[in-house]
């Protein structure tokens, strides 16, 4: 089916192109000038689909209509022999059992619509001319052009009425203009274009509206990308101060935890040199404050032990997860990031990847890292920056690699980077990438990184696949 507000060619050069439901009149002078218009009309239904219906009057004959249209027309045997046109007698058309009746005639031109759609055609293209219209029947016409008028609009249709200039008089002419949405007519030897004040009135508001609308939606789409990378930063932001943040709180409580057991074995230290050096050296005393030295330094090594398994193991909510999925959204994310430092993301993702077991936020987190390390260290090169993000298969490992075309790593240091608060940076933490690693290693992988025998450097990292459970649908 074809939208009822689809434009279509009206083939009549004063009246362009026009949407489905428009209906508008003719008024003719000479004979030559109605069928040179009507062919035209005709010629660009016929070529653009439309089944067409030519209701001819006087001053034009059927046979002239037929022989006009073979001649106007190229390969009009085609349309011909698909019957996509149908000529009618006037009389025929609107004057069916001698009487003009607007039901009737409605009915007819909804069932050549009907028809037209369902033989595959987008539309009705169709004309009827007036001559047969005596003046007892112009006030039922009127109210007939009217009845069109209003129920035309949202149709696949077209409808041109024509009228002869000559015989309309000046009551007949504005009630014809009334009841249509716009004239043609041809005066001082050009065709011109009359449209109804209504008309005017609509287009103009109608043109408003677009203006305001476009303005509008530029504004919007303005504002969205302000707030997009107001959000993007903050994103960045925050994935810096949540590390910050979580490392400041674990300093406390390591610090909390550790310092009650060593000031406990310092004082027991203290006491047990004490007994020493007594001149009669106190030996049970001492080897009571070393056995509590001992038990303070073995609480404080088990405070440290508990705290790394916690890191290690965490308290982990994993789900089924489809890392190329990952991938894009972050991408996303840091997109309008990578457009201020002119970088480009590429990626190079295998197809049906299994997917794996996995805390979503964790391994967010280690993109961004490896992400934001790679954009660092492209801003302060003069090439121009690519982040490749590559997924692949590989001894049931799913591989990922993330590289770059900035400075590269420093050299000597390749392992050195994994250092916790090793950075280059005035600002960095040093912690980006020993997190991270530590993440994947709690997931069952392994992060490390390699020159590219080139440019820049590239950080590789494996995820035991779920192949078992890969078609399983997420869990999220
Ligand atoms: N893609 C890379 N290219 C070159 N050097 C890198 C790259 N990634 C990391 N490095 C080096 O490793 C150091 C440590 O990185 P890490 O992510 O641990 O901390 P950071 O990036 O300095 O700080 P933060 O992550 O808190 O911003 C960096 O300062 C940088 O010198
Ligand atoms: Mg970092």
């Amino acid at each position: 089916m074809t939208s009822a507000t689809e434009i279509r060619r009206s083939g009549i050069s004063v009246v362009g192109d026009r949407p489905w439901g428009t209906h508008f009149c003719n008024f003719y002078e000479s004979r030559k000038d109605l069928l040179d218009m009507l062919l035209s009309y005709f010629k660009a239904g016929l070529e653009d689909n439309e089944f067409c219906v030519w209701v001819v009057s006087d001053p034009l004959s059927p046979r002239e209509a037929w022989d006009g249209l073979r001649e106007a027309v190229p390969q009009f045997d085609h349309y011909l022999s698909k019957r996509s046109i149908e000529v009618f007698d006037g009389q025929d058309w609107y004057l069916k059992g001698g009487t003009f009746d607007s039901n009737r005639v409605m009915t007819s031109w909804n069932e050549k619509l009907d028809r037209a759609l369902d033989r595959g055609y987008a539309g009705l293209r169709g004309t009827g001319n007036t001559a047969w219209l005596q003046k007892k029947d112009w006030k039922a016409f009127s109210e007939y052009e009217q009845l069109v008028n209003d129920s035309v609009a949202g149709r696949s249709t077209i409808l041109l009425c024509t009228y002869s200039l000559n015989s309309c008089g000046a009551n007949e002419l504005l009630d014809v203009v009334a009841t249509h949405q716009f004239a043609t007519a041809r005066r001082r030897g050009d065709w011109e274009l009359i449209e109804t004040p209504e008309l005017k009135q609509a287009k103009t508001e109608i043109k408003k509206m677009n203006d305001e609308l476009e303005s509008r939606v530029l504004q919007r789409t303005k504002e969205l990308e302000a707030a997009n990378q107001r959000l993007s930063q903050a994103q960045v932001e925050l994935a810096h101060i949540n590390r910050v943040t979580t490392m400041g709180e674990l300093a406390a409580s390591i610090a909390h935890e550790i310092k009650q057991p060593i000031s406990a074995a310092s004082i027991n230290a203290g006491t047990c040199l004490q007994c020493l050096q007594r001149d009669v050296p106190d030996l049970l005393e001492a080897s009571e404050a070393a056995t509590r030295v001992v038990q303070a330094v073995t609480r404080a090594g088990d405070v440290i032990s508990e705290i790394s398994s916690f890191f290690k193991k965490g308290v982990l909510r994993r789900e089924l997860l489809d890392v190329n999925e990952l991938v894009r959204e972050m991408i996303v994310l840091l997109r309008s990031e990578a457009i201020r430092y002119s970088i480009s993301i590429r990626t190079e993702l295998a197809e049906n990847v299994p997917r794996v077991l996995a805390d979503r936020v964790q391994l967010q987190q280690v993109f961004m890292n490896l992400m934001l390390n790679g954009f660092d260290a492209m801003k302060e090169s003069d090439r121009r920056g690519e982040l490749t993000i590559k997924s692949e298969v590989c001894d049931r490992q799913l591989l990922i690699s993330v590289r770059d075309t900035g400075l590269g790593l420093p050299p000597d240091q390749a392992e050195h980077v994994f250092d916790a608060f090793f950075t280059t940076k005035g600002n960095g933490t040093g912690m980006g990438l020993p997190i991270s690693r530590s993440i994947i290693e709690s997931h069952g992988g392994r992060l490390w990184a390699t020159g590219n025998g080139g440019p820049g450097a590239t950080f590789h990292f494996t995820l035991p696949a779920e192949t078992a459970l890969a078609q399983a649908p997420s869990s999220r």
